[in-house]
């Protein structure tokens, strides 16, 4: 199995994506560390104890770590209006079964990459904060990082600006330092994400699988649908996070093309923009492996199978 880190801000599509890592054979959760985002850190923090409460024994022996409380440079934002104002809206929530540990978020990453060279996968799901402050304190992580995988930004516009995704706009500079710190990393962002809705059909089947995963995460992606129905008129919300995670545990999932990705990180229209160089325009070396197309019924199905696994 591979060694993975999940970091992230839930948020309802990232507990969604972690239960779907916990409950792969594929992946090894070493830890979980927790960002801003979403919701403020105090609150994802807990949702990250109740994922893996819910997550029942797969979700026992992970230890969680609370990490920033905000980006590097740019003002707090949240996303409260997506994500509910707890920032997991469903009823009959199991209380976290652990607290989290003592030791910092990032001093985690840190001394669990440095004890395990090029073979620990950072899967993130929310703003890039935490792994840029790991690289900035040990700046050999990135030689020694498996790779990065990241829920993030697009090829084409954004959701947060016209410009701009939200996990990017959080914290541009954060998102900007892991980019060009030469670490191996693979984008999924919304030119993907945006195809994998959780319609009512889909809803269904994962009420229908009968568990209780299965039913926080049909209300979970209920509240969702009704948002991404008002904001988008779409039927369903998109499974950002859960195709990251899935991209780990099956990459031929999706269809892959390097290329140079830069951020903008000046204030402006197209601030938080990734900057994606499709046709090899610039000349500069391709630091990421972006995810270009998805196999979204093949996704789903495994998300399903997965979910059907857990209490
Ligand atoms: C991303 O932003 C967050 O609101 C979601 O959890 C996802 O990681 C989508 O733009
Ligand atoms: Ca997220």
């Amino acid at each position: 199995a591979q060694k993975v880190i999940l970091d992230g801000d839930p948020g309802l599509d990232d507990a969604v994506a972690w239960l779907l890592a916990l409950a792969s054979p594929e992946v090894e959760v070493l830890g979980i560390t927790v960002t801003h985002g979403n919701v403020g850190l105090p609150l994802t923090v807990h949702n990250a104890g109740v994922t893996l409460a819910l997550a029942g024994a797969a979700g026992a022996n992970v230890p969680y770590f609370a990490g920033a409380h905000g980006p590097l440079v740019r003002d707090l934002m949240t996303a409260a209006a997506v994500h509910g104002a707890s920032g997991l809206p469903a009823q009959g929530l199991p209380q976290p079964a652990q607290p989290p540990e003592d030791e910092h978020a990032v001093d985690f990453i840190i001394r669990t990459v440095r004890h395990h060279p090029n073979k620990v996968t950072l899967l993130a799901s929310g703003p890039l904060t935490n792994l840029a402050l790991a690289f900035r304190l040990a700046p050999e992580l990135p030689e020694l990082v498996r790779e990065v995988v990241w829920m993030g930004g697009s090829t084409t516009g954004g959701n947060a600006t016209p410009a701009a995704e939200f996990n990017v706009l959080a914290d541009p500079h954060a998102a900007h330092i892991v980019f060009e710190s030469g670490v191996p990393l693979r984008m999924v962002g919304l030119n993907v994400t945006m195809q994998c809705i959780a319609d009512p059909d889909r809803i269904t089947a994962l009420r229908g699988l009968g568990n209780r995963v299965g039913t926080v995460s049909a209300e979970l992606l209920t509240f969702y649908a009704s948002v991404y129905r008002a904001r988008y008129g779409l039927s369903g919300g998109a499974l950002h996070d859960p195709l990251a995670a899935a991209a780990v545990i099956r990459p031929d999932l999706l269809d892959w093309h390097d290329m140079h990705v830069d951020i903008e990180v000046h204030e402006g229209v197209n601030f938080g923009r990734t900057v994606c160089d499709l046709y090899g325009s610039t000349g500069r070396p391709t630091n990421a492996r972006v995810a270009v197309g998805v196999r979204d019924e093949a996704f789903f199905a495994l998300l399903l199978e997965r979910l059907g696994q857990l209490p």
